[in-house]
């Protein structure tokens, strides 16, 4: 297993939509344990492949307290939101340090395969639904502070700015 470098916002690779996994073969199954590893270390609650610059269609995710239980979501597709809505308070791993309010659909009815390409339907809601959509959000390009009104989000550029500045200055 190896850990892999995560891009950060506001970087442009972060901007692409991910590919569909079409192969399900060791290299996928290779990819989903660095991936876990990757969020394991910068203790992370879920990691998109595309936080990583790979751009395929990948989630991985633990919301477990003891960090012993690793879900994976190969191609996840939303297949109904609920009407209703919730605001949660949402990080990033490629927006270290900054945690704002989001307000997503509180649950929703989706589908995914699993590493072998299996398909299973599921029914999300509570910290797993936001987690899932904020994850599915990376692979199509979008990240959670899009959510946010413009002027939150040049208030955090220009915050991660000057941290990188001073983590320069340190080095
Ligand atoms: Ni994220």
């Amino acid at each position: 297993m190896s850990l892999l470098k995560i891009l950060e916002f506001p970087d442009p690779k972060l901007r692409q939509r991910a590919s569909e996994v079409t192969v399900f073969d060791n290299t996928l199954k290779t990819t989903c344990e660095d991936m876990l590893e990757t969020m394991y270390n910068a203790k992370g609650i879920g990691l998109a492949a595309i936080q990583v610059n790979i751009l395929k269609r990948i989630i991985v995710i633990d919301l477990s307290e003891n960090k012993n239980n690793p879900l994976i979501f190969i191609n996840p597709e939303i297949i109904k939101f609920s009407d209703d809505t919730k605001q949660h308070g949402e990080g990033c791993l490629s927006v270290p340090g900054i945690y704002e309010n989001v307000t997503r659909p509180n649950s929703f009815i989706g589908k995914f395969s699993d590493v072998d390409g299996d398909d299973h339907q599921l029914e999300a809601d509570g910290l797993l639904s936001v987690c899932l959509q904020h994850e599915i959000d990376h692979l199509n390009g979008r990240v959670f502070v899009d959510h946010l009104s413009r002027l939150k989000q040049e208030k955090i550029i220009r915050k991660l700015q000057k941290e990188k500045r001073r983590s320069l200055a340190e080095a």
